[in-house]
């Protein structure tokens, strides 16, 4: 089976969990795609839910095209399931995500989920993660400034390694959707996500970033 069809795989037994009514968050990147392309494919057969929040420009697309109703988050929205997938799993179910660059809406969304479902082929389980360049979402303001806080905490946090890259596509820093810039930070290993989270929490310039920790309440990995 290749990595694809693993994907492909997770996400369909993710969608035997979406029942009628449901409000659902959409996750972003490919094995996302399975999952509301598949999603797509239960409504044309006549499963109906309220509706969908898309993780990401990129999703709500592939919603649309797919025929998925999508809805605007309000102060009471939460959500029944949310399924996304990841760049890294360990063995707590702590995540690394970001790859994608959609990391601040993710975080959003599996935030307010009753139950959030990561999905991915087995190549993104780790013992530890670090592996995976963590992803941090910058202001583009300062980035530099905030890029040597970063390294800072990753030291702090006894990262093994403090390497950061600007992320570029097409040749320009890359922009997410909500008009940042993120930091491909190699740190090779991370021995306590936690404790590097709260220092990235407490950076200013820093919006999000990719550790997801306590957040993911199930796997499906194939
Ligand atoms: C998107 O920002 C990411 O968090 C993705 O969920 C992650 O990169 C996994 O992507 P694939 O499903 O494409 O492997």
């Amino acid at each position: 089976m290749t990595a694809d069809e693993a994907k492909r795989e997770a996400a369909l037994k993710a969608l035997e969990l979406v029942q009628p009514g449901m409000t659902l968050g959409l996750g972003t990147g490919s094995t996302a795609a399975h999952f509301v392309r598949g999603l797509g494919l239960r409504l044309k057969a006549g499963l109906r839910i309220a509706g969908a929040v898309a993780t990401s420009e990129a999703t709500a697309d592939l919603a649309r095209a797919s025929g998925v109703p999508l809805l605007e988050p309000g102060p009471e929205t939460r959500f029944d399931l949310a399924v996304d997938g990841a760049d890294e799993i360990d063995p707590a179910l702590n995540l690394i995500k970001g790859g994608g660059g959609a990391l601040l809406r993710e975080k959003i969304v599996a935030a307010a989920a009753a139950r959030f479902i990561v999905i991915a082929d087995a190549g993104k389980r780790t013992p530890r993660l670090g592996r995976f360049p963590l992803p941090v979402e910058v202001t583009p303001f300062a980035w530099p400034l905030t890029a040597a806080k970063v390294a800072e905490a990753l030291r702090a946090a006894g990262c093994a390694r403090d390497v950061l890259s600007l992320r570029y596509k097409d040749g320009a820093p890359f922009i997410t959707d909500g008009g940042n810039h993120i930091l491909d930070c190699q740190a090779a290993l991370i021995p306590e996500p936690s404790a590097l989270a709260a220092l990235l929490d407490a950076t200013p310039g820093v919006v999000e970033h990719g550790l997801f920790i306590g957040l993911a309440h199930e796997a499906i990995v194939v």
